[in-house]
């Protein structure tokens, strides 16, 4: 498998983080700054994404948000539906982040939804993956990884993946300052890949897979050199224009 076809791809996942000058400062100083041969996301929080959007015409940075609702429009008080996030101008859009799995109780069939719901409205969905500790350690990372997969094909079918990227992420490596070891991390984006060459070779091989988990200007090298790691997801470090920036860098090296 060859990974120059890959897109290369760093999404920046602010959180719940930052105010309006904040949003716009930050977004002035990346986009200030283009990284050629890396496409750079930042995933703001929903009341900001327009004014980042507008403050983002003419630059190559493109906009993510950070949840979806599994919802079309309608009687749904407090969600924010895919249609809406295409019509604010979001390119991408997190589906499955562990913290919403975890502490929003999101299943796989919930994640799925989003999943298609955006690929319906034209974002592509940035499918997060990924163990808790103790799933780690009972050596169970695979059937967990497999699980949170099938669930999104069985929905989506396989050539649905051309339209979409995927985030492997160890629960214990987010925001811990932990990081899974490079060969850690390149053991699951392997895996997954394989898994998805399963049932479709060359969807398999074009899907760019990002790892996050407190990646950081000094460990995204090597955790980037990875045969089948083409990027990276981004919390903390995503929130200072120039660690987010060298590891943008960090994927062309
Ligand atoms: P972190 O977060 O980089 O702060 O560990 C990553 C994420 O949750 O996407």
């Amino acid at each position: 498998m060859t990974q120059e076809i890959r897109k290369k791809i760093v999404a920046g996942n602010w959180k719940m983080n930052g105010r309006r000058a904040f949003a716009k400062e930050l977004v002035a100083a990346i986009a200030a700054q283009p990284v050629s041969g890396c496409e750079q996301i930042v995933c703001t929080p929903y009341p900001y994404l327009s004014g980042v959007h507008d403050q983002l015409s003419g630059s190559a940075l493109k906009l993510g948000a950070q949840n979806v609702s599994e919802q079309e429009d309608g009687a749904f008080t407090g969600e924010v539906s895919a249609e809406m996030l295409a019509d604010c101008g979001c390119d991408y859009v997190l589906v499955g982040h562990s913290e919403r799995r975890s502490l929003y109780g999101e299943s796989d069939q919930v994640v799925a939804d989003k999943f298609v719901r955006a690929l319906d409205s034209g974002i592509t969905p940035i499918l997060c993956l990924g163990e808790t500790l103790e799933e780690r350690e009972s050596g169970a990372t695979e059937k967990v990884v497999a699980r949170q997969l099938d669930a999104v094909v069985a929905a989506t079918g396989i050539a649905a993946f051309a339209r979409a990227v995927i985030a492997y992420e160890p629960v214990w490596a987010i925001g811990t300052g932990l990081t899974a070891s490079p060969q850690q991390a390149q053991e699951v984006h392997a895996f997954i890949r394989q898994k998805l060459a399963k049932e479709d070779v060359q969807i398999a091989a074009g899907v760019s897979i990002l790892y996050g988990g407190s990646v950081k200007a000094d460990n995204a090298a090597a955790l980037f050199a990875g045969d089948d790691i083409d990027g990276g997801l981004i919390g903390g470090a995503s929130l200072d224009a120039d660690s987010f920036l060298a590891i943008c860098k960090a994927t062309t090296k």
